[in-house]
């Protein structure tokens, strides 16, 4: 993300903003907007995030969980509650939209294998394989046959009592804008609710709806499903 002065909407219009969503959010703070982020791409530019405090909005973001990350996050609690120990989790993604082809190969594909990639050690408290990231790969393809569905393929390897290895494959086949639009619509309505109940800053009872959840700054981000929707419903519960 390049410095620029994101007080001066002239300043930014010259500038050149590495993500095209954060001058989304600066436009959306200016028209006094909510904003929800539902790319992959960084809007949490300090200066921005101060922006929307002081002019009391809500952001919200970043990535929407839809499909590969909503099942690896359901499963990941699953088998670390059971005490099983992940080795290695291969994740490959065959998308055949405009979205497959904007993503794989590209700056955005890494941005966004970046953001599916975090889950995991926030999980289970280690990088399944080590830290350098190996044992847990993944990798997006555009594969024009697939349209608008969304095949996931996961390989899993853990370990159980007695150091047994053990494996589990998991093959995924979603509608992407199925997927994808209700959540947008629970996220506007959410939004709107946390509005009314007086909330601004980072909506961290949204990060149900999220890969990569932005919560505020200090704040460590809860990736399992489970105990996302426990917080989801929570919120829902004391401001409702
Ligand atoms: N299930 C899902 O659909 C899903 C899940 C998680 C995240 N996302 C993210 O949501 C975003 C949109 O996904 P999609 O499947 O709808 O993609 P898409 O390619 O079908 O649609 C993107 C739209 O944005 C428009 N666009 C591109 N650059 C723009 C710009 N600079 N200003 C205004 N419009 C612009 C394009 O013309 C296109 O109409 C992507 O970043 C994707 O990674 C989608």
């Amino acid at each position: 993300m390049i410095d620029c002065d994101w007080h001066s909407l002239e300043g930014i219009a010259s500038g050149d903003v590495a993500s095209v969503s954060a001058l989304y959010f600066r436009l959306a703070i200016e028209a006094e907007a909510h904003f929800i982020n539902f790319t992959p791409n960084n809007i949490e530019v300090p200066p921005l995030r101060e922006l929307a405090e002081a002019a009391g909005l809500i952001y919200a973001g970043r990535d929407g969980k839809t499909g590969q990350t909503f099942l690896k996050t359901t499963l990941a609690p699953a088998l670390r509650d059971k005490n099983l120990h992940i080795d290695g989790w291969l994740s490959t993604n065959l998308l055949g939209n405009a979205d497959g082809l904007s993503l794989a190969g590209t700056e955005a594909g890494k941005a966004k294998a970046l953001s599916k990639s975090k889950c995991l050690k926030s999980i289970l408290g280690y990088t399944p394989g080590g830290e350098d990231g190996i044992g847990h790969q993944v990798h997006i393809h555009y594969y024009p046959p697939r349209g608008d569905s969304k095949e996931a393929w996961d390989n899993i390897d853990f370990t159980g009592f007695l150091g047994v290895k053990m494996q589990m494959k998991v093959n995924w086949l979603g509608q992407d804008s199925i997927l994808a639009a209700p959540a947008i619509i629970d996220l506007i309505r959410l939004t709107a609710f946390a509005a009314d109940a007086g909330l601004h800053g980072p909506l961290t009872p949204a990060s149900y709806f999220f890969k990569d959840p932005i919560v505020p700054e200090g704040d460590i981000a809860r990736h399992a499903i489970p105990e996302q929707f426990e917080m989801l419903l929570d919120f829902l519960r004391e401001a409702g």
